[in-house]
């Protein structure tokens, strides 16, 4: 072959390669408004900085007539690039070759990236479009699944790891996202489940829509199986480029710092918002807001378990991680979703060097038979656990109330929080004052002439004993009591104070948080 014709032959594999599974199938992707596996990488990472890795890979598979129907780079488009100049890898499932479905090739192409993310320490980001485990290459395709599971597990807390859900994903392209830190969805395009409803249909007769299986809207507010959910897929990709921001690129760096210009700043609307009334709600985000710079607060898990708060934010330029009671949806009261969404945030930050900033507000736990039978105790002891062992620096705000076990989860100074900081509203104690004072008093107001009257006496003694945060601080438990606007100001000197913390905890191979 001559020099002319060896680079047609170039240029020709490389234009198959780049039609995927064909006109008519990208048609037929575009119609139902997603993007192309290529397009997708396009708007993700920085302009022109895509590098593609095996592009010529062809699968292998002779049975059920695929020997005839081969796609140059098969159903996944693999490489690396950057977003906002930092390093990423990044594997784009292409539905419109055999419905972007998993065989052999396909599961090594994404573990030769994983692998090399592993080894540079940067992030792996996967673009998930597809049926799952290729049907015709039997147990070859879940061989691979099970390759790439194996990695997922053994870069979980080395790089992060972040998937986006973008076309019906099913089996393995559900639990594969599964074992990373963050799942973003697209919502009315994505879908994620274990069997799609033609299997649901066949075993249990129900019939039920992709969209109610599996939606964005599903996973983000009833399952919390979706961390980030956005209403198009451009929004979805803009999404995980902003919240990379906040994430170093491997458990062995400090995340990016982006300097502030005002650190001092106070926000005077701070003195006033906790309500006169003790169990009249606010909103704990027009406390986190102002208190961050930029008043940015990129907030995980928004539509799911909202008695809880979490999200990233930078303070004095220095990435955070907040976890935060929400007053306004059942007085932030700790269930078991709660627990466990807090939890996993918790642990997320530790591993990866994000300090933690908690905002205390907080009755206590959720009583009842229904949170009991499904185990709240093991719920929250997994938020105890998490704040345990983490050994980033921590800092506390005790806005309000700090009730009972709760005051003991929540970051208190106890399980190795660094600064506690308390409001002049904190009510630190074991329990409310109404209920505390119906059972230490019961047989004196069972007795009392006016019990009323008596009551209203007994509750205002206790929440002058107790229901302050002096009594904590006087014990060491609260470091400071603070006016609320200069919250700010002081989480931005602490968390400078911290700068080289160093602690641990004792070697073991690892610990047996309570799943
Ligand atoms: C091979 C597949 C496929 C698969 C889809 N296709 N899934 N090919 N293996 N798993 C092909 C279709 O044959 C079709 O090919 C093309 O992809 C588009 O699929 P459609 O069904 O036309 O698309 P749509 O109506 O949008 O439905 C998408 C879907 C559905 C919901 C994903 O295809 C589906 O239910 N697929 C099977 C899901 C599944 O049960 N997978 C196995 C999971 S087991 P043509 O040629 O017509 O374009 C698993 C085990 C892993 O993954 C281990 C987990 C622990």
């Amino acid at each position: 072959m001559n020099k002319q014709t060896n680079l047609q032959k170039l240029h020709d594999l490389k234009a198959k390669s780049r039609l995927g599974g064909g006109e008519e199938r990208i048609k037929a992707q575009h119609s139902k408004g997603r993007l192309t596996a290529r397009e997708r990488i396009e708007l993700l990472v920085d302009k022109g900085s895509f590098r593609e890795m095996d592009a010529f890979v062809q699968h292998r598979t002779h049975d059920f007539g695929l020997d005839k129907q081969k796609f140059i780079s098969d159903s996944v488009i693999t490489g690396w690039g950057t977003i906002e100049g930092r390093l990423v890898y990044v594997f784009s499932q292409d539905f419109t070759v055999f419905g972007g479905s998993l065989g052999e090739v396909h599961a090594e192409k994404i573990c030769k990236i994983m692998d090399m993310a592993m080894k540079s320490g940067a992030p792996v980001i996967g673009l998930n479009d597809s049926g799952g485990a290729r049907i015709q290459e039997g147990v070859v395709a879940l061989a691979g699944y099970a390759d790439i599971f194996l990695r997922n597990t053994m870069a979980s807390g080395v790089v992060p790891q972040i998937s986006a859900i973008m076309g019906p994903c099913a089996g393995g392209a559900v639990y594969s996202p599964a074992l990373t830190d963050f799942i973003f969805m697209t919502r009315n395009t994505s879908y994620m489940f274990v069997t799609g409803p033609d299997v649901v249909k066949a075993v249990t007769h129900e019939e039920v829509t992709q969209e109610e299986l599996g939606g964005a809207s599903v996973h983000s507010e009833k399952s919390g199986v979706c961390h980030v959910a956005a209403d198009s897929e451009a929004d979805t990709l803009f999404l995980i480029r902003k919240m990379l921001g906040y994430l170093p690129q491997n458990n062995m760096e400090d995340p990016p710092f982006l300097a502030t210009d005002d650190p001092l700043r106070m926000d005077e609307s701070l003195d006033s918002i906790i309500p006169d009334d003790a169990n009249k709600p606010y909103d704990i985000k027009d406390v986190i807001r102002p208190i961050m710079d930029g008043g940015q607060f990129f907030e995980i898990h928004e539509n799911y378990a909202q008695n809880i708060v979490v999200g990233f934010a930078r303070l004095g330029g220095h990435s955070v991680g907040i976890v935060a009671n929400q007053p306004a949806v059942l007085a932030g009261v700790l269930d078991i979703d709660a627990s466990e969404k807090g939890a996993r945030f918790v642990r997320f930050c530790d591993s990866f060097n994000i300090p933690i900033i908690t905002f205390e507000d907080v009755p206590g736990f959720l009583p009842g038979t229904n949170q009991e039978h499904h185990g709240i105790i093991r719920s929250g002891a997994k938020l105890l656990y998490a704040y345990c062992e983490a050994t980033v620096p921590k800092l506390t705000v005790v806005t309000r109330k700090a009730y009972g076990g709760a005051y003991c989860v929540m970051s208190s100074k106890h399980i190795r929080s660094d600064i506690n900081l308390a409001w002049p509203t904190a009510e630190i104690a074991v329990m409310g004052p109404d209920g505390a004072v119906n059972i230490i008093f019961r047989k004196e107001l069972e007795k009392a002439k006016d019990p009323v009257a008596r009551k209203a006496e007994l509750v205002a003694d206790y929440r002058e004993k107790f229901a302050s945060p002096y009594v904590a601080a006087e014990r060491g438990y609260i470091d400071d009591v603070i006016e609320p606007k200069e919250t700010r100001p002081r989480l931005i000197n602490a968390l400078e104070m911290l700068s080289n913390k160093r602690d641990s905890n004792p070697a073991k191979k690892h610990g047996n948080i309570p799943l």
